[in-house]
């Protein structure tokens, strides 16, 4: 085994296909934004990432929690939203998204935002996806990666509401966004596939690309109803299909591809106690489609080139190894084919 270096990762040729708009804030944006807006702050500003020392947030059920739960993370992105209330901000933060993307050395990335988590943008949906998109239109054009955007509906949404979002990408024809994709708590929402069938489908009719978060608190049935009623092409995280062989054997025969946050699930949300106990290894070798991608990296202080170091000393990865997942990334992700071409390539003539 060759020990793989953090300039290497970084230099790496790859894609990252699971990342949230809503996690790429850091500290200083937020506080900065806050204060643009004269929000009052959930908790300390030196502490502000980490929710268990917020005054108001608990988990849905009302347990306070230590670190994160997902219930408590998403209402932190709520507030997080809520202090976004300018074109210009968004752009802002659609153009520093491609920029971080490229410090990490990431040549593409399918970037998600879930429109519920932005309140000042209610009603005005087409408007809140073309000045993000400028904002990626602008960072392409100045040197950065390309980028493209998937609107994403939350678990917890009505169908109706979510066939409008699906309406609105259709008559809005924006370019860079390619896919439909649903987030959210998916313990608390239960079994909500057959709610959110119709507007996936329609997404899927108008040409659009799907992606879909399950398989992370929610167990194997969440991930067959996604394939089956969702027409999911990339399962975001996936990673308790472990518990299923059958839909391993699934995943393996139909290429679709597991888009595994390792850090996000151990020490964000704390899905399992440690990346050694992280069944993204076991998964690759079972034959899985599998990539590393860092799901919400400002609140969970993650860095891909990082992540990618972890798991290839975890795992005693290969260099060769290293650069088959970087290439699942790429052939996993919604980027126009010759895109794809070209990083491949680059990745082909990669020397560590
Ligand atoms: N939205 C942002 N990050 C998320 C996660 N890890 N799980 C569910 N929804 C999310
Ligand atoms: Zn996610």
């Amino acid at each position: 085994m060759t020990t793989l270096t953090w300039n290497q990762a970084r230099a790496l040729p790859k894609a990252e296909v699971h990342l949230h708009l809503e996690g790429c804030f850091d500290l200083a944006d937020l506080l900065l934004l806050a204060r643009e807006a004269g929000a009052p702050l959930p908790g300390p500003a030196a502490t502000l990432f980490d929710t268990s020392t917020h005054t108001v947030e608990r988990d849905p059920d009302g347990a306070a929690v230590k670190g994160m739960g997902v219930g408590t993370f998403l209402q932190f992105l709520d507030w997080e939203g809520s202090l976004v209330r300018t074109y210009d901000q968004l752009f802002v933060a659609g153009y520093r998204a491609a920029a971080r993307e490229s410090a990490s050395g990431v040549r593409y990335a399918d970037i998600i935002v879930n429109p519920t988590h932005w309140g000042a943008w209610e009603g005005r949906l087409e408007l809140f996806l073309r000045a993000i998109t400028d904002g990626f239109e602008a960072a392409a054009k100045d040197g950065l990666c390309e980028t493209s955007l998937c609107v994403s509906l939350l678990r917890q949404q009505s169908g109706e509401s979510a066939l409008e979002v699906v309406k609105t990408m259709i008559d809005a024809e924006i370019p860079r966004v390619v896919a439909l994709s649903i987030d959210g708590d998916e313990t608390h929402a239960g079994d909500t596939n057959e709610r959110f069938s119709p507007a996936f489908t329609l997404a899927r009719d108008a040409g659009f690309r799907r992606t879909v978060h399950t398989g992370e608190s929610s167990g194997p049935q969440s991930v067959w109803g996604a394939i089956d009623l969702l027409h999911a092409e990339r399962i975001d995280h996936g990673v308790r299909s472990i518990e299923d062989p059958d839909l391993v054997k699934e995943l393996v025969d139909r290429q679709i591809p597991l888009d595994i946050c390792p850090r996000s699930n151990v020490e964000g949300l704390h899905i399992y106690p440690s990346l050694a106990e992280h069944p993204i290894e076991a998964l690759r070798e079972a034959g899985v489609m599998v990539s590393i991608n860092t799901d919400d990296p400002a609140p969970m202080s993650v860095r891909l080139e990082d992540d990618y170091v972890d798991c290839a000393n975890a795992f005693g990865w290969s260099i060769e190894t290293v650069k088959e997942l970087a290439a699942n990334s790429v052939n996993a992700s919604f980027a126009a084919a010759a895109i794809k071409q070209e990083i491949l390539d680059e990745l082909g003539s990669f020397e560590a």
